[in-house]
């Protein structure tokens, strides 16, 4: 599917609400989340939400993804910093090594054919054309939940934490690091 897939950032309310009603179906109704901890993170309407369409405009995955300002060593993981739009966040980019996606989400029929992968891609690259503007090394930090941790492993991400329990949740800090 992912040569057919459409992947963006949302710049339109329509589009957003979309993203948000992927991750619901991922998140709230398989995880048990509640719908007000996908939305009300601190500054979350000003991170970047990405959305993946396929062929048919059918939106069947969505992250939230936002750069991170210090280099990895130093980074302590709760650190993000929000940009509104496409500008902001290549502003925030300007010194940046890295960036973090999280609430990443694809709709059950979208299942098993590369859209999770596609979503992850798309953030790297952005992040890679990004800072390679100043800096031959790119980073991204991820918390990933336990149940699917492996999944990033098939992307190179390789376990940065003990397993540890939030809101009732076994999630485990995850990263890579990759020249641009
Ligand atoms: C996990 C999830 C995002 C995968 O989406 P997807 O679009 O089906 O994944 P892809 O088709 O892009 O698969 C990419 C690779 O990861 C593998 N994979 C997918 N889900 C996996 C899982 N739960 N565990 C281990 N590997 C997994 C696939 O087999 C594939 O590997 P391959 O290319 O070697 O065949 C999706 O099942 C989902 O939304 N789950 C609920 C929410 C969730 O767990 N999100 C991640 C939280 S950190």
């Amino acid at each position: 599917m992912s040569r057919r897939l459409n992947i963006k950032i949302c710049t339109k309310q329509e589009e957003l609400q979309d993203a948000i009603k992927v991750r619901e179906s991922a998140f709230v109704e398989e995880y048990g989340y509640s719908k007000e901890e996908l939305v009300l993170y601190p500054l979350d309407n000003q991170a970047l939400q990405i959305l993946a369409t396929d062929y048919s405009g059918t939106p069947v995955g969505s992250c939230r993804f936002t750069p991170l300002p210090q280099d990895l060593d130093n980074l302590p993981p709760s650190s993000t910093l929000n940009p509104q739009t496409e500008n902001s966040a290549r502003e925030l980019f300007k010194d940046s090594q890295g960036g973090r996606f999280w609430w990443l989400a694809v709709s059950p029929a979208g299942r098993g054919r590369g859209v999770a992968g596609g979503l992850i891609k798309y953030c790297e690259e952005y992040t890679a054309e990004m800072v390679r503007k100043h800096s031959s090394t790119a980073y991204m930090r991820i918390r990933a939940n336990y149940k699917a941790h492996k999944m990033y492993l098939r992307f190179g991400y390789v376990v940065d934490s003990e397993k540890f329990l939030l809101a009732g949740q076994e999630l485990i800090w995850m990263k890579k690091t990759w020249k641009v």
